[in-house]
């Protein structure tokens, strides 16, 4: 009988070293099999001949056709060549480049979940001046390494098996000691949640608190990643009229449908910046006490302030439930550390940590060891009395850059704390144009309008200068005067 050879085209090796040969071969003709290449019964060469016509060694042809065996695709008899196993479920089937005849479609569960809330012209992540970015050129890399070494030499720590999905003690700890002394919470640290970001925290708690359908109150602008959370858990987000005092609740006072949970950032609005004075704080409480609502007070950057003494979080004015306190080391150390954290009622820290287990959405234990470590020696303040000056210089720069070459055309306050501001343009201008304008020359920066969820929006953008070199802030000044003259002209 004449010796079986292998179509043309199935068997292409790349010799590079990257992927063995055996593997190659073996993946090959699984390939050629499921798309119908080589039908049940086909003959194999002999691994002798294919060893040859291959140029490979004789056990490589032999590794590849055990793998095949093993996974029942041929079968090998003593004497006789090898074939394609009969009736294979595999057979016929598309091939990896064959047109799908059926795909994964998302349910309206996931369409909602994967929502571009973004929006339009919303900023891509790799340029500069991107919002939310802190500096990555500011971190304490060598310190961080020496909490990360002894974190990962914690063996046989019960901390590190199934357990603790809320966080672990030693963090929860310092997060106590820390959130009283800097920001007027006070809580036992059982109460701390630590969770992956700001955004798991959100997720979590809308999901845990509202049910869909309910109703959640939004500052206008707001933060989107609020927003997010709200739609994913299938709320209707109404939003919330905020100015230069901050939230103002009063002017919901007459909507009649009371909300579940309300989002605010009284102490630092996002994105205007803006500190909610007391009796703003004390209406807004007197709100939610009669609605038997939630407060959602987002903290995320009050750590550094850059002038002036913070003032203490809401949580502190309010009573026992009515507000959670959710805090987040993206901004004050970096978003790729994933650990966040939420301040919840005792009543529950049970449910909540079995959701945490339950939605498989813990934070990583070693980074929380060695986190627990950096704020215990002391590193963790003296990182924010760093970044404090840095971002301060930095955003003080970008907006002196600003104000002096396009002073006529934008209005911009200096920061005083944050690794972003808001600029409003002075004229009629779309700021979603602008803002693919930027991106399109290698800037990052955010439309103001993309906050609003109402059409009474102010046009501007977000910039972020945390993480921006001098250089990058005078170009993008630069661009963005290139951009508005040819938009204006
Ligand atoms: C108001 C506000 N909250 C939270 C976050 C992000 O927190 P996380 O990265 O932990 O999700 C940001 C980031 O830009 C923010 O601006």
């Amino acid at each position: 009988m004449k010796e079986p050879v292998v179509p043309e085209g199935i068997l292409t090796l790349d010799r590079s070293g990257h992927v063995p040969l055996s593997e190659q071969i073996y993946r090959s003709f699984r390939s050629a099999v499921r798309g119908g290449l080589m039908p049940s019964g086909t003959r194999l060469p002999s691994t002798r001949r294919l060893a040859t016509s291959l140029g490979v060694a004789r056990n490589t042809v032999n590794a590849a056709y055990e793998l095949l065996e093993a996974e029942g695709i041929i079968s090998v008899k003593v004497g006789a060549a090898s074939r394609i196993t009969e009736g294979l479920p595999l057979e016929g089937s598309p091939g990896r480049n064959a047109e799908p005849q059926h795909s994964p479609g998302l349910s309206g569960r996931g369409l909602q979940m994967s929502e571009n809330v973004r929006g339009e012209g919303a900023a891509s992540r790799h340029g500069a001046l991107q919002p939310g970015a802190p500096a990555l050129d500011c971190f304490p890399y060598e310190e961080w390494a020496r909490c990360l070494r002894r974190a990962a030499r914690m063996e046989r720590s019960s901390d590190l098996q199934y357990q603790n999905y809320s966080g672990i003690p030693a963090l929860k700890q310092q997060l106590a000691d820390h959130l009283a002394a800097e920001r007027g919470v006070r809580a036992e640290p059982e109460q701390i949640l630590i969770t992956s970001s700001m955004q798991a925290s959100l997720s979590l708690l809308s999901q845990a608190l509202a049910d869909p359908g309910d109703e959640a109150w939004l500052e206008e602008p707001g933060y989107l990643g609020a927003r997010t959370a709200f739609r994913v858990a299938g709320l209707r987000i109404r939003p919330l009229p905020t100015d230069q005092l901050g939230a103002d609740v009063t002017r919901l006072a007459n909507t009649g449908v009371a909300p579940r949970l309300i989002y605010v950032t009284p102490s630092h609005q996002y994105p205007l910046g803006v500190r909610m004075p007391l009796a703003r704080r004390l209406a807004l409480l007197e709100a939610t006490r009669l609605a038997g609502a939630v407060i959602l007070e987002d903290d995320y950057d009050s750590e550094f302030l850059f002038s002036g003494r913070p003032v203490a979080a809401l949580y502190g004015l309010a009573e026992e439930g009515q507000v959670i306190y959710l805090g987040t080391f993206s901004k004050s150390l970096m978003p790729g550390l994933r650990v966040a954290y939420c301040v919840v009622p005792a009543v529950l820290v049970d449910p909540l940590m079995r959701m945490l287990r339950n939605m498989g959405c813990a934070a990583n234990v070693q980074a929380q060891a060695a986190l627990a470590r950096f704020m215990e020696s002391g590193a963790y303040q003296k990182h924010l009395r760093t970044i404090r000056k840095i971002y301060e210089e930095r955003g003080a720069l970008l907006v002196r850059s600003l104000t002096e070459r396009l002073g006529n055309r934008i209005e911009a306050e200096p920061p005083n704390g944050n690794v972003q501001v808001s600029v409003k343009f002075r004229g009629p201008l779309n700021d979603i144009d602008v803002a693919r304008a930027m991106q399109e020359r290698g800037f990052s920066v955010s439309p103001l309008s993309n906050c609003y969820l109402g059409e009474n929006s102010l046009s501007g953008l977000i910039i972020g200068f945390a993480d921006a070199t001098p250089q990058q802030i005078a170009q993008g000044v630069n661009a963005l005067g290139a951009i508005l003259d040819e938009f204006q002209s």
